[in-house]
């Protein structure tokens, strides 16, 4: 009999190693590597889906945009680009807590009920593998969601061989996996969790979403750092992942596509936490802009763009001397080293006095903004606290700024300023460059300015 052979696998990277090692070199996390036994050919699992075909011509090759189905929750069609495209494997991320099995299971009634009412067709039955939770915790679960429909069948299993027979048997519309992390496959000897068993887990059930045109979701863990538990590979295998952000303290929920291969990515959906599940938001800057205080020094609305939706939100920023060598700087939801750009930019350039000042910038409602078109807004906000003169309720700013404190222009400046106007706002601080191709309708004011001065200048009360 050949001699088992042992390998040590990375649990944070997947790097491996014949001898252990006390730090992985490829990640550098101390201790992370753990043995487990070599697999040397492709197991059978794999192969068993192996559907050999000659090349053909792409012209040839049979496919529409049919083969989307909708989930009937509007906000998760619109990240997914549409719908779930059949064969496709969706990977949904998210601290616990968060949603992730709400939202999936909410889905799959919503699918069945839509399934209902389409008469039912041939396989319009779901299978729900809740391997975290007993079938009974699901059933309290989806009680609070709404009326079961009959089609929704449910399995906690964790064994990935089972789950695959099941899928064959019922050859269901919809397959769900809840979470893949507690997959295993009997045929590896690491426990389930380990980079191998996530990996090859993964590869089975993408192996068999493709063969059999069955689309399935899968329910991924993250690290305290935030990125998906398990190899990167998983992203790659996968062909979209969804995440969800948020905080857990407040209700809102923002699911992101960060990787799609049937749509555009940056598509964001937003949902509201409930006593009866997720609910759709259809208004979100209208929601997030509800709680905005009155008449405050360093809080200024801004338009940023998230994948095709234009979202307001409001950036808060708090100026205050600091009594340590160091002064200390903060912010949630905006990349800090962006911030301390803009302050030095506001210092060097502006003349604005913050060396000594303690600051923190703040985006309303847990949401994250990374596009420089809020340069303007950050810069705006912080100056306006400095200076403790409030912005006017009805104004927004929307500019990029250069190292010269030059405003440049942004991208889409139309959707941005249009939903601004249905909200009622009434002026708009823009870059001038922006200034010469809008077209824009309707009672807003338009104010170009060419550098972060004269902005403070227009949009600063004395
Ligand atoms: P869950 O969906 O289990 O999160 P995950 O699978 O991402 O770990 O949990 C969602 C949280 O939402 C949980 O703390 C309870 C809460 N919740 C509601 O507020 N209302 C509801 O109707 C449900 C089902 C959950
Ligand atoms: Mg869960």
């Amino acid at each position: 009999m050949a001699k088992v052979k042992s390998i040590f696998t990375c649990q944070q990277c997947g790097y491996q190693s014949a001898k252990w090692l006390g730090r992985c070199p490829d990640c550098n996390n101390w201790n992370s590597l753990t043995e487990e036994t070599q697999i040397r050919e492709t197991r059978p699992s794999l192969r068993q889906f192996a559907n050999p075909q000659p090349p053909q011509l792409l012209s040839d090759v049979q496919g529409s945009d049919e083969i989307r189905q909708s989930t009937n929750i509007e906000e998760l069609d619109r990240i997914l680009g549409g719908g779930i495209v059949s064969g496709s494997v969706v990977l949904v991320g998210g601290e616990p807590g968060i949603g992730k099995s709400t939202l999936l299971l909410q889905a799959c009634l919503a699918a069945c009920r839509r399934a209902c009412q389409k008469l039912a067709s041939a396989s319009s039955s779901i299978l729900y593998v809740s391997a975290e939770e007993s079938i009974q915790q699901t059933k309290l679960r989806a009680l609070r969601l709404g009326e079961i429909p009959k089609d929704l069948y449910i399995v906690s299993e964790t064994n990935v061989d089972l789950i695959t027979q099941y899928v064959r048997k019922l050859s269901p519309a919809l397959v769900v996996i809840d979470s893949i992390q507690v997959m295993y496959n009997p045929d590896l000897s690491s426990g389930a969790g380990s980079v191998s068993q996530v990996r090859e887990c993964s590869g089975v059930l993408t192996a068999l979403a493709k063969a059999s045109n069955i689309p399935v979701f899968l329910v991924g863990h993250v690290t305290k750092e935030g990125y998906l538990a398990g190899p990167r590979v998983l992203e790659h295998m996968v062909d979209t992942v969804l995440y969800f952000e948020g905080q857990r303290e407040t209700s809102f929920r923002i699911l992101r596509a960060v990787k799609n291969r049937f749509g555009s990515t940056n598509e964001i959906g937003v949902f509201q936490m409930t006593g009866c599940g997720l609910a759709q938001v259809n208004n979100p800057s209208q929601l997030l802009l509800a709680q905005r205080p009155k008449q405050a020094a360093g809080s200024v609305v801004v338009p940023c763009i998230e994948g095709t939706r234009p979202l307001l939100v409001e950036i808060q920023a708090l100026v205050s001397r600091s009594g340590l060598v160091m002064p200390r700087r903060w912010c949630s939801g905006l990349d800090y080293n962006r911030i301390a750009l803009l302050i030095a930019v506001l210092e060097k350039r502006a003349g604005l006095g913050l060396a000594s000042q303690d600051i923190f910038v703040n985006v309303v409602g847990g949401i994250k903004v990374q596009e420089p078109a809020i340069d303007l807004g950050i810069a705006v906000a912080v100056a306006s606290s400095l200076k403790e003169a409030p912005v006017e309720q009805q104004d927004i700013v929307l500019g990029e700024i250069g190292l010269g404190a030059e405003v440049r222009g942004v991208t889409q400046p139309e959707v941005r300023i249009k939903e601004a106007q249905r909200l009622g706002f009434k002026r708009c601080i823009i870059a001038k460059n922006n200034l010469k191709s809008l077209k824009i309708k309707g009672s807003i004011e338009l104010i170009g300015v060419e550098t972060v001065s004269e902005a403070l200048e227009a949009v600063l009360k004395k």
